[in-house]
């Protein structure tokens, strides 16, 4: 396929999936507004329809909580077939909440690092959209401040002001083997009743299992029943992870929105702060020397995951590892066929958790399949630490995946074959960006 079709095709996964406002992350599985599928999908439109790239942002931000928190889901009206309904978080009303249904969680915080690159997008479009981008800085900008102020105080567990998950599906790695130990120290009761539709659409073998999901149904109503207060979660939420995949993304995001602040002429310090905190505690609490490995840390069991997931690789997109750490993280694990690179077992990179890890499965939902976003953002890291190649590798994958197999949510290292949903609306976005990224380094081919 040449550049031009792939172009054409993932335009019209988005057009496919475009609800008005704002983008189904895939039509039947998911069906509502998800947080960092909006921003992905807004950076997508930005490179051929920067206006409805703003509607799309516009439309997730409508929906920030009293407090700050820009939820997970916001729901449409009209679809039904998904679990769980805007009812069951019973988020309505609360005094801190949204005027619109959500979720009671958040996600990946990666809007304000979109928002910047959204920013170089439109300068380098026609002179008429830079006032408007301006403007609609302008108005996101408070928006993002109060999320990242919320992320860094209602978040913070320990005073390090590394945000903590509630859940796993705050995540965005929903059911990654790193959350395995967490959730099988809780014991599901009085569950209350509930429906999966979620492998009604997609194959059951590459979606969570019974217990695991049970496990999810169960947090959700552990909070709902603590009616969202933040400090009653963090004092009683049985899950309680600082996530070096999350973390990572907001410390990048906490630099692209001080970069924001200057071009607005607004004050950094508050940013700065948050900046300069995460810096001094980011290493001591995710690091782990012994297997050169960032690992994510449990609160509630005082202990290092020790899962080797690949977001061991994210800091290197925060700017966050030193030249040591992220050589061994490269020579180590990323070239290491027995866990990254491909040779033993798999073809294609990033798989979502080291091969030689117990939790491996590669078809399963975020247990060893490929994910185009994960492979965007770790390249980006990797050509921050000057690992051109290593990088090249990542998008020439992720281009090679859908070109193969469509764009799928997830895709098979062994043979990319693609899983999950089909018409994947990021995937499709971030193709978009691979396509012009691409073709500017490159001698067009
Ligand atoms: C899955 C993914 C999550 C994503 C959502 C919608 O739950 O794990 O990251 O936001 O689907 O695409």
């Amino acid at each position: 396929m040449n550049k031009l079709e792939m172009t054409s095709r993932a335009q019209a996964v988005l057009r496919l999936n475009d609800a008005g406002e704002f983008t189904k992350p895939s039509a039947l599985q998911y069906p509502h507004q998800w947080n960092w599928d909006s921003a992905l999908i807004a950076f997508g439109l930005a490179h051929f329809d920067l206006p409805r790239a703003y509607t799309e942002i516009r439309s997730l931000l409508r929906a920030q909580w009293r407090d700050g928190m820009v939820p997970h889901i916001i729901y449409s009206a009209g679809s039904t077939d998904y679990f769980p309904p805007p009812e069951f978080w019973q988020t309505a009303n609360l005094p801190h909440g949204s005027p619109l249904p959500t979720s009671g969680l958040t996600q990946p915080p990666i809007l304000a690092t979109v928002i910047r690159m959204m920013g170089n997008v439109a300068r380098l479009g026609s002179p008429a959209t830079q006032p408007t981008y301006h403007e609609f800085l302008r108005e996101v900008f408070p928006h993002l401040l109060t999320w990242h102020r919320w992320l860094h105080s209602a978040r913070d567990a320990d005073g390090t002001g590394l945000p903590c998950l509630l859940h796993p599906w705050e995540s965005g790695m929903d059911n990654s083997p790193l959350w395995a130990n967490a959730l099988d120290r809780i014991t599901p009761r009085d569950l209350p009743p509930f429906k999966r539709y979620d492998a009604i659409h997609v194959a059951p073998d590459e979606r969570p299992l019974a217990p695991d999901y049970e496990r999810f149904v169960y947090l959700t109503d552990r909070a709902r029943q603590l009616h969202w207060d933040a400090r009653a979660l963090l004092e009683q939420m049985p899950f309680l992870v600082q996530d070096v995949l999350f973390c990572s993304i907001l410390h990048r995001a906490d630099e692209d929105l001080a970069a924001l602040a200057v071009e607005l002429g607004e004050a950094t310090h508050e940013i700065e702060s948050w900046l300069q905190r995460t810096r001094k505690v980011f290493n001591e609490r995710f690091w782990v020397d012994e297997r050169g490995l960032y690992l994510d840390y449990d609160l509630r069991a005082r202990a290092p995951i020790p899962v080797n997931a690949n977001a061991t690789f994210a800091p290197l997109y925060a700017g966050l590892a030193s030249p040591a750490h992220a050589t061994r993280l490269v020579k180590e694990h990323f070239d290491n066929p027995a866990e990254y690179a491909p040779g033993v077992n798999s073809k294609f990179r990033l798989p979502s958790v080291a091969k030689n890890e117990p939790g491996y499965s590669a078809r399963r939902y975020w247990c060893g399949p490929v994910w185009i976003q994960m492979n965007w953002i770790i390249a980006q890291g990797l050509r921050r630490y000057w690992f051109a190649t290593e990088a090249d590798s990542l998008i020439h994958d992720a281009l090679a995946l859908m070109e193969q197999s469509g764009f799928r949510e997830y895709y098979d290292p062994r043979d990319g074959s693609g899983c999950g949903s089909q018409d994947f609306s990021w995937s499709a976005a971030l193709a978009l960006d691979m396509i012009a990224t691409r073709s500017e380094d490159s001698s067009g081919d």
